[in-house]
């Protein structure tokens, strides 16, 4: 293995930001995660697990070490009378695996088409998109555990996967290195597809009859249009989650504001667009100096060349602040700061 020093993050993080990190390493198979463990030198210093790098914002260079996985390797490993189980290695691409799915005949992740990033970042988050999340298909991970370097499983209730949040990202964060993840599709799939604009896409396509195609295609479709393709405009998706606030928090506001846009989470609880909010406060498309606010997405904020973390940073912040100002919600950023 080659452990390199001073090495540029640029082209490893979707927000392009220019950061070094002390020491990086790339590591191909689930042994060598085991080696590399095990090196005294390496042991003491703080680690950043890189998967697509599509989901984290670098504040400045980083003083230690960045572990790239790249395990590799998508198959079916098994199968029963209900469902395919289909396991691929953290370091394969989220949306060619989808696209993988599809050819096969396994139906479950169409939904989830197009969300950058690799397979092992995948359960950290609980990825989600047009009312689907990675637990509803998620059936097991391996992982390596970074102190010992012994291997360990977890099952989906292991990982308490919650809205964009997962055990990996907090109670156990760095803890684990994630090296596959096994998911299950059910022989009999319902396709989703009550999310408002997936249903209006799906007519406007004229397609027939749904298919795990279809629905890729027209999830495609959507992202395609309004978020910016992050090979083109740097970015991380959303910068924020979506909040979640009581029913009567948001009956208050609702009364003032007609148009907020929310969805029910539960019985007690409503999710809003943060989107929305953001848009309503007048970000949509405003920019300061190369850190700016999507002008199709008001939740993506985008490095046009020459950020540095703390410019997008700041900017979020002064976001943040204004949507507290509003309307009294504090909104929590999704990307992970490193
Ligand atoms: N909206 C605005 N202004 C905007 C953009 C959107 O008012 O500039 C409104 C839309 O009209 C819509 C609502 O906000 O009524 C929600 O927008 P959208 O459907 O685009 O979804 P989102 O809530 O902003 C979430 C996920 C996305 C996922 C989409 C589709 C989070 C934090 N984000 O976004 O995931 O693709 O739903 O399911 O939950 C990501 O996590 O990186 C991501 C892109």
């Amino acid at each position: 293995m080659d452990i390199l020093e001073n090495y540029s993050l640029r082209e490893l993080n979707s927000f392009a930001i220019s950061a070094n990190s002390r020491y990086f390493v790339a590591l191909d198979e689930v042994q060598e995660i085991q080696e590399f463990l095990e090196i005294d030198q390496y042991r003491a210093l703080p680690r950043l697990i890189l998967g697509g790098g599509s989901n984290i914002l670098l504040s400045g260079d980083f003083d230690g070490i960045t572990i790239k996985v790249n395990v590799m390797g998508k198959e079916l490993v098994s199968e029963d009378d209900d469902y395919y189980y289909v396991k691929a290695g953290a370091g394969e691409n989220w949306h060619q695996f989808v696209l993988y799915c599809i050819d096969k005949g396994y139906s479950g992740v169409e939904n989830l088409s197009l969300i950058p990033g690799n397979l092992g970042a995948a359960p950290m988050q609980n990825i989600g998109a047009y009312g689907v999340e990675l637990k509803d298909v998620f059936h097991e991970l391996e992982a390596v555990i970074t102190e010992s370097g012994e291997p360990i499983t977890f099952s989906n209730n292991d990982c308490v996967f919650a809205y964009r949040n997962s055990i990996f990202k907090s109670e156990a964060k760095g803890r684990f290195i994630i090296t596959s993840v096994t998911l299950r599709f059910s022989k009999k799939h319902v396709y989703n597809t009550s999310y408002g604009n997936l249903e209006q896409e799906l007519e406007a396509m004229n397609a027939g009859s749904l298919s795990a195609k279809v629905i890729s295609e027209a999830v495609c479709n959507i992202r395609n249009r309004k978020l910016p393709n992050p090979a083109e405009i740097h970015n991380a998706g959303s910068f924020f989650k979506n909040p979640i606030i009581p029913n009567e928090q948001f009956e208050q506001l609702k009364e003032q504001y007609p148009d907020m846009v929310s969805f029910k989470s539960s019985e007690t609880d409503v999710k809003l667009a943060a989107a929305w909010l953001i848009d309503f406060c007048g970000w949509k498309g405003k920019r300061e100096g190369d850190a700016g606010v999507h002008e199709n997405h008001a939740l993506v904020l985008v490095n046009y060349g020459k950020s540095n973390g703390s410019d997008i940073l700041n900017l979020s912040f002064e976001i943040a602040e204004s949507v507290k100002k509003k309307f009294g919600i504090d909104l929590e950023r999704e990307v992970n700061l490193v």
